[in-house]
């Protein structure tokens, strides 16, 4: 495959999208085995009209952060993780998983293919990598498929919200749920964003760019963000963060509580109640593609929770964020072995 030209892309100016590249890599796993992998530069893929991710939603996806490094190194941030998460995703929707060291060898391959588009370091981008998994075999009656495809895409991001560590406004929707308890709200499948696509639209339209969801069952403990974690400091410096069955398991919110823990900050990781939230002095969201987005108010119906100011960032959110984003980019050392270098 002929590598193209340098890629002339405004760094400084990328947004969380899409956007052309080299290759993803793909697999296949057909008669009980994967493939070898293949580079491929098509972004569209074929499969049959059966395919049981069409009907039947097998799928599910990872997202993970690449970065450039001031001493030129290039280090994935714990794709270790993600590889477990989607193997217990694949196990959950009874899909073929993806060995360990198979997922972490197609990282490195689609990096290596793509090194162009990784945003040079001090610019604050990264490169997103986005793990696929997909019922590719067709099954009309409800059952697993036979046969499944693992790629990744690649693309070179920036800021998830507009701004960096700016805050924003949350709202809540008591009309609609993300996940049951014990439903699928702990493994990272395509439908838990369906069901909040509907939602997030709403809250767009009427001003608010992202959406907290409550426990599905009582309405009454705060569970995540549409497309990430929650976490409150409270005014005597405390990190909590919810600890619920229909949650996903966010690598960020782990990385962080332990960047926490280490910068002697106390960890509760705990039912949260909603009536807890006006006691914080700062919120956040908290994701791969989000980093740490501080949430400055909340509003439910006709209550609007005023949390901190809409101009500036908590100190505890600040210090972090620094820490996470200096390890990611090399100016911090990483203590715990987090950054999986590509040589
Ligand atoms: C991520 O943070 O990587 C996610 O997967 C959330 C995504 C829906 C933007």
């Amino acid at each position: 495959m002929a590598k193209k030209a340098a890629p002339k892309i405004e760094w400084s100016k990328l947004g969380f999208g899409f956007s052309d590249v080299n290759c993803h890599i793909r697999y296949t796993w057909k008669n009980g085995k994967w493939s070898k992998p293949s580079f491929v530069k098509d972004p569209y893929i074929t499969m049959h009209i059966g395919a049981s991710c069409l009907h039947y939603g097998q799928e599910c996806f990872e997202g993970i952060k690449c970065f450039r490094q001031k001493n030129g190194k290039i280090v994935i941030f714990r794709p270790e993780e993600n590889a477990k998460r989607m193997y217990r995703t694949a196990v959950r929707t009874c899909m073929a998983p993806v060995p360990e060291e198979m997922f972490l060898e197609a990282c490195e391959k689609v990096v290596k293919k793509n090194k162009e588009y990784i945003p040079p370091y001090g610019t604050g981008g990264s490169m997103y990598l986005r793990p696929l998994l997909i019922g590719t075999g067709p099954q009309i009656g409800v059952a697993p498929a036979k046969e499944y495809t693992f790629m990744i895409m690649v693309m070179p991001v920036g800021a998830y919200y507009k701004g960096g560590l700016k805050p924003v406004r949350a709202v809540i929707f008591d009309d609609w749920d993300r996940a049951a308890p014990h439903g699928m709200g702990d493994v990272k499948v395509g439908g838990n964003y369906a069901a909040g696509i509907f939602a997030h639209e709403k809250a767009k339209h009427e001003g608010w760019p992202v959406e907290l969801y409550l426990d599905a069952k009582s309405h009454k403990y705060v569970e995540e963000f549409a497309t990430s974690n929650f976490a409150g400091i409270t005014k005597d410096g405390k990190y909590v963060t919810p600890d619920s069955c229909s949650v996903l398991p966010s690598v960020t919110n782990m990385s962080l509580k332990q960047c926490a823990a280490d910068l002697g900050i106390k960890v509760e990781c705990r039912p949260v109640p909603y009536t807890e939230i006006k006691k914080f002095k700062a919120v956040a969201a908290l994701g791969t593609a989000v980093v740490i987005t501080p949430v400055w108010e909340i509003t439910r119906g006709k209550q609007v929770i005023k949390i901190s100011d809409p101009e500036t960032v908590d100190p505890t959110l600040q210090k972090l964020y620094d820490t996470v984003q200096g390890i990611q980019y090399g100016d911090l050392p990483d203590k715990h072995g987090w950054c999986h270098e590509v040589k």
